[in-house]
C-alpha cells in the first residue's frame, strides 16, 4: 500500500475523517497537511498504534504497516535472564509461564550462560535463544529490534544487580541491555541478589530511576538467600511474577478502552470492600518485634480479583514485599491496634475480608530502648491481647452486610474454624490448615480451603491463591447480586 491508500485506509478503519481527527486530536486540515507531505507524525503514529488493536488490527507506527489481529495469538513475554544464581529459577517460569499460555522468546546475557545453558532454555520456550548483539545469522532470522517488536512484554528474570546499573544508565553494550533500549513494551524486573547489594544506596538509587521511567518490579522477597544470608534479594515467588503480568496484560487491552460509553458492568461494580492481609509485627523494643510468616499473597490476591470485578477496595496491609494491586488503595500497617485503627476508619462498605495474620498477643509495655543483653537472665516481657478486629467487626453497630474471615488452623479444622465463625459474627470463614502436606501455607503459592458458613461447608481444592481468591469473589458477587434481586439494593457509593 502506498501512502495516500495507507491513510485512506486508516480513515475508514477509525470510523471515517472525523472520528480520526478526533483521535488524533487534530482539525481537518491537519489530516489534510499530513497527506499532501505524506507524513504522519510519529507521536500520532503512536496514538493511533495503540488503539488499533481496539478496531481489529495492529498498526506499526514506523512502517505504517497493518495487520489484522490473530485472535488466538498468544500474549508473547521476551524474557531477559541475567546472570545470578536465581537463574535456574528461570527454567521453571519458562514452564509455568507456558502453561499459561504464554508464548516466550529468551535472551540471555553471557553471564547468565554460567548458571544455565541455552539448551535449556531454548528446549523449555520451544523457541531459538538469543544472546548476540552481533550475530548476522540472528540478524537476518530477526534482528533485535524487531525481538523488541514482537514482545508485548519484556521481563527480566532475574535482575542482577549490575544489569539494573546499566539499565538504569542507559548502556547497550549487550544485546539484552540493547533490547530494553529499543522496546516500547512495558517492561518488569524481577531482581535477585544478595541482601547488602539490594539495600546499597547505589542499587536503590538505579530502581527509583527505573520507576520513575514506569518500570515495574517485582520482588524482591524477603527471606533466607542462596548466599547464606537473610534479608530483602529474594527472587520473587513464580506464581507471583505470573500474577503480575497477567494483571499488566490486562490492564493494556483494558486500556485500549477508548470508548466510555462502551464500559462494561462488572458484577461488583459500586461494591466498597474492605480487606486487611499480612502479618501484624508488634514491637517489643526499637529492633525487636514479634511477627509471623504471612507473606500477604492471599490477601493481595483476594484485593486483586475483586478490584478486577469492579469493586472499590481498600486493602490494609501489615508489612509484605508484595507491590499495592492495579486498582486498589492500599494502606499500610505495621501493629494490630493500628490495623483496627484503620478498619475502623475504613469501615463504612458493604464487605470485609480479615485475610491478615493478626498476632494474637503483643507487649504490655514496649521499651523504649534495645533491651540489653546481660549476664543475669534474658528479660521478662509480659504479653498482653491484641484487639481482635474481626470479631470488633462483626459485632459492630455498624456491622458491613458480608463479614468474611479466615483461620489458621493446625488440628481440628472444621470445628475449631466453626468455633471461631460463631464466636467472631462472622457470615463465612475461609479454614486453611496451617500445614499442607507438610508445607506451610504461609508465603506458599498455593492454598487448599474449607468455606464455611452457617448453612454449610464446603471443601476446595488445592489450587493457586489467585484461583482462590477468584472462587471466593465468585460467592461475593453472588451474594450481592441475590441481595440486589431480593430488593435489598446495593448500597451506592455513600
Ligand atoms: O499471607 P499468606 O502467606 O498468603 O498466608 C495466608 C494466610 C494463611 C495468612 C491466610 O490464608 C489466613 O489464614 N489468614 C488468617 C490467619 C489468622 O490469623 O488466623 P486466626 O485463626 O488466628 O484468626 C481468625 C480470624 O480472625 C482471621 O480472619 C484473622 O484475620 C482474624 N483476627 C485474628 C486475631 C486478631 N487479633 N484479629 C483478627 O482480626
Amino acid at each position: 500500500m502506498n501512502y495516500h491508500d495507507t491513510l485512506s485506509y486508516l480513515m475508514d478503519a477509525f470510523g471515517g475523517a472525523d472520528s480520526l481527527q478526533k483521535l488524533l486530536g487534530v482539525g481537518p486540515s491537519a489530516l489534510s497537511n499530513y497527506r499532501r507531505r505524506e507524513h504522519l507524525p510519529l507521536n500520532q503514529a503512536r496514538k493511533l498504534s495503540n488503539i488499533a488493536p481496539k478496531f481489529g488490527f495492529n498498526l506499526d507506527p514506523y512502517t505504517l504497516k497493518i495487520s489484522v489481529i490473530d485472535d488466538d495469538r498468544k500474549p508473547e513475554i521476551l524474557l531477559i535472564i541475567t546472570g545470578g544464581i536465581a537463574a535456574y529459577k528461570a527454567l521453571e517460569l519458562i514452564r509455568r509461564l507456558r502453561d499459561f499460555e504464554f508464548s516466550v522468546t529468551a535472551v540471555m546475557t553471557a553471564s547468565a550462560q554460567q548458571f544455565i545453558t541455552p539448551l535449556s532454555v531454548s528446549a523449555l520456550t520451544g523457541n531459538k535463544v538469543y544472546s548476540e548483539l552481533f550475530d548476522l545469522t540472528d540478524e537476518q532470522e530477526m534482528g533485535h529490534i524487531q525481538l523488541a517488536r514482537k514482545a508485548d512484554l519484556v521481563l527480566i528474570a532475574p535482575a542482577t544487580a549490575n544489569f539494573i546499573g546499566k539499565m538504569a544508565h542507559g548502556l547497550a553494550d549487550d544485546l539484552a541491555s540493547t533490547l530494553c533500549l529499543v522496546t516500547e513494551a512495558p517492561i518488569f524486573v524481577a531482581p535477585s541478589m544478595n541482601p547488602h547489594m539490594w539495600t546499597n544506596t547505589a542499587t536503590q538509587d538505579n530502581c527509583a530511576k527505573l520507576k520513575r521511567r514506569n518500570i515495574s518490579f517485582i520482588g524482591p522477597d524477603n527471606g533466607d538467600t542462596a548466599c547464606g544470608e537473610t534479608g530483602s534479594g529474594r527472587f520473587a515467588e513464580t506464581g507471583f511474577i505470573i500474577s503480575q503480568i497477567q494483571q499488566k496484560l490486562l490492564q493494556k487491552h483494558s486500556s485500549a478502552d477508548i470508548f466510555p460509553s462502551e464500559k462494561q458492568t462488572k458484577p461488583l461494580d459500586g461494591i466498597k470492600i474492605l480487606i486487611t492481609a499480612g502479618p501484624t509485627l508488634e514491637p517489643i523494643d526499637p529492633v525487636r518485634f514479634i511477627g509471623n510468616r504471612s507473606s500477604g499473597k492471599q490477601g493481595y490476591a483476594i484485593a486483586y480479583a475483586c478490584a478486577e470485578q469492579g469493586a472499590d477496595v481498600c486493602l490494609i496491609s501489615g508489612p509484605v514485599s508484595l507491590e499495592a494491586p492495579l486498582n486498589v488503595r492500599l494502606i499500610k500497617v505495621e501493629t494490630a491496634q493500628q490495623m483496627k485503627q484503620a478498619c475502623a476508619d475504613e469501615l463504612d462498605v458493604e464487605c470485609v475480608i480479615c485475610a491478615a495474620a493478626v498476632a494474637d498477643w503483643q507487649v504490655k509495655q514496649t521499651a523504649n530502648a534495645k533491651l540489653k543483653k546481660s549476664n543475669n537472665k534474658p528479660p521478662e516481657i509480659v504479653l498482653t491481647e491484641t484487639p481482635d478486629i474481626l470479631s470488633w467487626i462483626g459485632h459492630h453497630p455498624s456491622r458491613p452486610k458480608l463479614v468474611i474471615g479466615f483461620a489458621a488452623e493446625t488440628d481440628s479444622l472444621k470445628k475449631n474454624a466453626d468455633d471461631k465463625r460463631a464466636r467472631k459474627n462472622a457470615d463465612w470463614i475461609l479454614a486453611n490448615s496451617v500445614l499442607q502436606s507438610g508445607e506451610s501455607v504461609f508465603n506458599s503459592d498455593i492454598n487448599e480451603v474449607l468455606f464455611l458458613s452457617k448453612t454449610g461447608a464446603e471443601y476446595w481444592d488445592t489450587d493457586s491463591k489467585q484461583a482462590i481468591a477468584r472462587k471466593l469473589v465468585h460467592r461475593i458477587s453472588d451474594y450481592f447480586s441475590d441481595v440486589h434481586v431480593s430488593g435489598v439494593q446495593k448500597k451506592e457509593n455513600i
